[in-house]
């Protein structure tokens, strides 16, 4: 299945005028889809299933978009080129996706595994990225040594990292205690450089390993470490739809 957007914003895909004046070109009955007149505003299509004509003309969307997750390991950076020549996210997707200007929405730090999205769609980056939208993104971290039942409750009324930020309250629990580690499960909305990781310093504790979960109700799931998937059309329109 295509992806699901507004006729409008279609319209501006295809490079054939602004979403504003897609939405007058709708109004002066120029659009039809599927070969019925569209005149009213809201109407949704599917990208590669329903035929869209202005004027009489089919247009199609030049750029397609991709939106894709990828298990990101350690030891890969979230850029698209490293000043260290560090092997880099775009390094485990591009035999596939080469050439598609494809770059990481957001970043997980070097030590960091797990959900990252990446997309060409400057829009979505930008949905699923800005702290207004509050986004959860939920870890398990592995910390050393145990934690309290004060330092989970620190954790979920927020704590004031090293430069004076107080977090909002984060979600938390243990999910599991061994080897001398107890796994923290804890879901905030904010993202600031090292958050997580700076927390727990915030509690005296130091992090092992950090793994990212999931953005919202997109999960990680059963993904392999180093693979990439496509995102559903679903999980795409939840995320746009925010
Ligand atoms: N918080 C961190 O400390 N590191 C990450 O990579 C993401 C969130």
């Amino acid at each position: 299945m295509g992806e699901i957007v507004r006729l409008q914003k279609y319209i501006a895909m295809c490079g054939v005028a602004s979403r504003r004046a897609a939405e007058t070109m709708i109004a002066e009955g120029r659009v039809s889809v599927n070969g019925e007149k569209i005149t009213e505003q809201g109407v949704k299509i599917e990208i590669g299933a329903d035929k869209v004509t202005v004027d009489g003309e089919v247009i199609k969307s030049s750029a397609k978009m991709y939106y894709i997750m990828l298990n990101k390991p350690v030891g890969y950076v979230t850029t698209v080129k490293d000043q260290f020549d560090r092997p880099t996210v775009i390094d485990l997707i591009k035999t596939d996706l080469k050439d598609k200007r494809i770059f990481p929405v957001g970043r997980l730090d070097y030590e960091t595994e797990g959900l990252l999205l990446l997309t060409n769609d400057g829009d979505f980056t930008y949905k699923v990225t800005h702290p207004k939208f509050h986004m959860d993104k939920t870890y398990l971290a592995a910390v050393k040594g145990g934690m309290s039942i004060h330092d989970m409750n620190r954790l979920r009324e927020g704590v004031k990292l090293d430069d004076g930020f107080k977090t909002s309250p984060a979600k938390c629990e243990i999910t599991d205690v061994k080897n001398g580690y107890t796994f923290v499960k804890l879901t905030i909305h904010e993202g600031k450089n090292r958050q997580v990781r700076r927390m727990f310093e915030a509690l005296g504790k130091e992090i092992a390993a950090l793994q990212r979960l999931s953005i919202g109700t997109v999960e990680l799931g059963n993904l392999p470490l180093g693979r990439w998937r496509h995102l559903t059309s679903h999980e795409v329109n939840y995320l746009k739809n925010l």
